[in-house]
């Protein structure tokens, strides 16, 4: 069974839906997690709830990221922005995979369990598990005093404010952002230059602004979820940062529309979903304007070849997509925390096409707090 949906509790504040409204706090909610914590004199960041010296921090060899739905995708980006800015090797994995399957706990590893509500069973398990066996466990939560962040041995709280919609949209938003700071912490403690530090809180600055950006576009958004909604399934690729943008969007256009959609990096097109592609099945590819961006064209040219319709979400105009929705640009590395944006309103306006219960969708819950 699983934890009650308590919307009588907040207000939806002149908003339809639940997801509406938190999709539409995101710039305040990434603003709350960046508050008070970045150091410009030292072009770092400062984490309250870490608990970790430098000495320690150099000793972690890697880092193992768990969680579970939405929470485990903002892990799998969190993972390359650790390996991105702290070159720490990491790797994110479903929490209840791990727990299922007697891994090696290593005393040089940083786990980092990932939870919105901090109650998921799943997780909560693995962070018992693994602190029975004496390793070094994180939490990057963010409901604060929640089971999870009570288990861990520090952590970084997430700041998003209540969630109450099932699928989470600005908590995910707001996870990566938690964990760009806390790549770039481990990365200033180790390797990242002064030079890079800036370049990074520049960027991670930049956020709140380039969201409002984004939101102003969902009219647009509102008339290509339209002329999508009544696609039967949907592909959605991107490669390396992309891929993890990819996933979360399928996800929640699954979530909420009931409309059956697959991820798949790019690279992989051609060995194997290529097959199904055809005018009826509709790719969305995610396209930044980063040193892979040519072969993201060239998977887009492969689509148009089979008339599969494409949308992209870019950082300009794509030639080869039948529509393209432009975000701005930021740092390489924290482009993945925009990309997804405009992905979670084109899934809220295709459930919405389609009369679908969106803030609840059948057979969900928003804590599953039970195996
Ligand atoms: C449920 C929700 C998902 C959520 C997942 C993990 O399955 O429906 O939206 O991503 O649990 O929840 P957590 O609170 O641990 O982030």
């Amino acid at each position: 069974t699983t934890v009650e949906w308590e919307a009588a509790s907040y207000d939806m504040g002149g908003h339809d839906t639940y997801m509406h409204k938190e999709i539409s706090e995101q710039a305040d909610a990434v603003d709350r997690v960046l508050r008070g914590r970045i150091d410009d004199r030292f072009s770092t960041v400062h984490l309250g709830g870490l608990n970790l010296d430098a000495r320690e921090a150099r000793t972690v060899r890697r880092v193992k990221i768990l969680g579970c739905g939405t929470s485990y995708h903002a892990g799998l980006i969190g993972a390359q922005m650790i390996e991105e800015l702290a070159r720490i090797p990491a790797d994110a994995e479903p929490a209840s995979e791990f727990r299922y399957r007697n891994p090696v706990v290593d005393p040089d590893t940083l786990y980092i369990a990932v939870s919105q509500s901090g109650e998921t069973y799943d997780v909560l398990a693995a962070v018992q598990e693994l602190k029975r066996k004496g390793a070094r466990v994180f939490g990057v939560v963010n409901v604060v005093g929640s089971a999870i962040a009570r288990e861990s041995d520090a952590g970084v709280y997430v700041h998003a404010g209540p969630e109450v919609c099932v699928v989470s949209t600005k908590c995910f938003t707001n996870t990566t952002v938690a964990f760009a700071l806390l790549a770039l912490h481990l990365g200033r403690i180790r390797d990242l230059s002064v030079a890079d530090g800036k370049r990074i809180i520049e960027g991670l600055r930049k956020l709140p602004a380039q969201i409002t950006e984004i939101l102003a576009q969902e009219a647009e958004i509102k008339k290509i979820a339209d002329q999508y909604a009544d696609a039967r399934s949907m592909m959605f690729i991107g490669r390396v940062r992309g891929y993890p943008v990819a996933r979360e969007a399928s996800l929640k256009l699954k979530e909420v529309s009931y409309i059956h959609a697959e991820a798949y990096p790019a690279s992989e097109l051609k060995h194997g979903p290529l097959a199904l592609i055809e005018p009826a099945l509709p790719t969305v590819a995610i396209v930044p304007d980063d040193d892979l961006l040519e072969k993201n064209r060239a998977a887009m040219e492969e689509i148009k070849a089979r008339s599969g319709r494409i949308l992209a979400v870019a950082h300009q105009e794509q030639e080869k997509a039948d529509h393209t929705i432009v975000v701005p640009k930021n740092e390489d590395e924290l482009d993945p925390i925009l990309m997804g944006i405009p992905l979670q309103l084109l899934a809220y306006h295709t459930a919405l096409a389609l009369g679908r219960d969106i803030d609840k969708p059948r057979n969900l819950a928003k804590s599953v707090t039970v195996e």
